[in-house]
């Protein structure tokens, strides 16, 4: 029988708004530390990631997508926003390039808008599963001002921070440890609060004080020194935390346990939601030290606790992408594969590889850096097999999701990213960035640049780093710094054909270096003019965690355990 046109009409426009019947479903995965190198369909031989592939084979495997900067908080906020971090201050001047506290009021600033929150204001249920890194509180433990909650996300179930090296129990000198030896060797508290008591004491002496007053100040005093120490050597516990929405569930947490948790929270958000549209964001701490994958996955892989780490997130893709399948909704569900950053090179583990790429984690101007596996699958859209070499960008999502829910984007704000859905559906060819910039922390390092004709991108380099004889990477320092005496200010510019010499091997100097450097230039110059002063989030002080901000479950103890039941999940086996 056919049914009458009307009828389907009005069906239609009653699923439409009910229950969006025709809008598809989000899932980002985002790893992290994750290289170019250490992913099967991107070159990998030894390392196995089937359920990652399988998404390159479906949809669209993306060889030059590009993240905003090479460490996390700059890089994840640019991901979220669409906009390069250093338009809103999540950039900084020197060392900590990311955050490395929790109890600090740094965070991304509430003005900035990210794309969960178009599809949140569109019906959407949306969810944050894992790493947020991007701030907590502002003013007193519990404010939750830069809290996910905030940015779009109705539940989150994760690490507030990151899974740092302090967060493996067994590691004897943790980031938190180095920090504070740092801290005490160049502030030299010690002796800065003898001096203090010294001088509290002469002031009674010549009467100026009471003894009450003594005591006070001396407390005070004390807490100065004692306080910030304390709190460094026990980053685990305040830093190691996994909250459910606005509570604390454990501290310190488990970091083996938390893949599956996360993968189990996965399926239970998948399944309730199979009614209404869903954005999930899934943000995996592996393969970021301390490499602790679950017991099942550990000797599993050829490249110690780090291949175990990969393996372990590829099986947890691939229970998420099976779950899709089983509820009916891969047909038109958009789903993201990324990393926020390259692979940390000198961190001595046993991988973390960024393939033919120069450089890592932390050196934002290097394609090791900031050149992420990237995949892309939406049955309904983009055709199976499809292959983008073209120079695009994390900051694409944010107007590419805008554009998928028909919504126009802000006016009040620069978007940096573009649109990628016409070249992801064959009906593009070339990339809508003629121009992409790279910062390392405030500081712009390189530029690219696609001419709309011909087939070349070039790529600028402002500024290098001082990489260790014989390798890309600078292991003194375990990471490469922005600026200083640790980089080389190049005069004039490197130039690179990146299209034909992608590890940037042979510069330039051509006839075409003036052509092309002249264009470069210009758009810097422009861009520089469209910056405003923000106020910086990442900084010196965020080394110092505040007492007021330190948030804590089952006080004054600090110390709580999720009970969880992993046993409906086969961890470690096919899905
Ligand atoms: C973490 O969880 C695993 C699996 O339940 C357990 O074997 C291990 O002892 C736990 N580690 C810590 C430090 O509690
Ligand atoms: C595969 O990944 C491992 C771990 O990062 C790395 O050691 C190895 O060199 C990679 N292989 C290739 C071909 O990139
Ligand atoms: C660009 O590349 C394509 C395929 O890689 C080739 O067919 C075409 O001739 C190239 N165009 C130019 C202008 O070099």
């Amino acid at each position: 029988m056919v049914r009458p046109a009307w009828f389907a009409f009005l069906c239609c426009v009653a699923l439409g708004s009910s229950r969006g019947s025709d809008r598809p479903n989000f899932v980002f995965f985002v790893a992290d530390d994750l290289g170019i190198g250490d992913v099967g369909c991107f070159g990998n031989d030894t390392i196995r990631t089937p359920h990652i592939d399988r998404i390159a084979a479906k949809g669209a495997k993306l060889t030059q997508h590009l993240a905003a900067a090479a460490v996390c908080t700059p890089s994840r906020s640019a991901f979220l926003t669409g906009r390069y971090p250093i338009r809103y201050g999540m950039v900084g001047t020197d060392l900590p390039l990311a955050f490395v506290q929790l109890a600090i009021p740094s965070g991304l600033p509430r003005s900035e808008v990210t794309f969960p929150q178009l599809a949140k204001a569109h019906g959407y249920r949306t969810a944050l599963l894992g790493k947020w890194h991007l701030g907590l509180n502002c003013a007193w433990a519990g404010d939750h001002c830069h809290h996910p909650s905030n940015f779009g996300f109705d539940y989150f179930y994760g690490l507030p921070l990151t899974n740092g090296l302090d967060c493996d129990p067994d590691v004897t000198v943790t980031v938190g440890q180095y920090i504070a030896m740092l801290l005490y060797r160049h502030l030299r508290l010690w002796e800065i609060s003898t001096t203090i008591f010294v001088a509290i004491l002469a002031l009674k002496y010549f009467r100026y004080i009471q003894w009450k007053t003594v005591f006070l100040l001396s407390v005070f005093g004390w807490s100065l020194v004692a306080y910030p120490h304390l709190a460094l050597t026990n980053g685990r516990r305040l830093n190691c935390v996994i909250m459910r929405d606005d509570e604390i569930i454990e501290m310190p947490f488990n970091v083996s346990t938390i893949t599956p948790r996360m993968t189990l929270e996965a399926v239970r958000f998948l399944e309730e939601s199979k009614k209404e549209p869903f954005l999930l964001e899934v943000s995996y701490w592996n393969v970021h030290t301390a490499q602790l994958p679950y017991m099942e996955f550990r000797g599993r892989s050829r490249h110690g606790l780090y291949g175990d780490a990969v393996e372990e997130m590829d099986w947890s893709v691939g229970v998420v992408m099976a779950t899709l399948e089983r509820l009916g909704l891969t047909e038109n569900t958009f789903v993201y594969f990324t990393s926020d950053n390259g692979g940390h090179i000198e961190t001595g583990v046993e991988g973390g590889s960024n393939g033919i790429y120069k450089g890592g984690k932390g050196q934002g101007g290097s394609e090791g850096g900031i050149r992420m596996p990237t995949l892309v699958q939406w049955p309904r859209k983009i055709k199976p097999g499809t292959v983008v070499s073209e120079a695009t960008s994390q900051m694409d999502i944010f107007p590419t999701v805008a554009d998928i829910l028909g919504t126009p984007l802000p006016q009040d704000k620069v978007i940096d990213g573009r649109n990628i859905m016409p070249l992801l559906g064959g009906a593009a060819v070339t990339s809508p960035h003629d121009v992409l910039f790279h910062y390392c922390s405030e500081y712009l390092h390189a530029v690219r640049y696609r001419p709309r004709e011909g087939n070349v991108t070039w790529k600028a380099h402002f500024v290098s780093y001082n990489w260790d004889p014989g390798t890309t990477g600078c292991y003194s320092l375990r990471i490469c710094r922005c600026a200083g005496q640790e980089v080389t200010y190049n005069d004039p510019p490197l130039l690179y054909d990146v299209t034909n010499d992608p590890g940037e091997d042979r510069p330039i100097s051509d006839p075409r270096y003036p052509v092309v450097m002249g264009v470069i230039n210009k758009a810097v110059e422009e861009h520089v003019r469209s910056l405003t002063e923000e106020e910086k989030q990442i900084g010196l002080s965020n080394f110092i965690p505040r007492p007021w901000l330190q948030e804590c479950c089952n006080f004054p103890f600090c110390d709580c355990k999720e009970d969880v039941d992993l046993s409906s999940l086969e961890i470690g086996g096919q899905s």
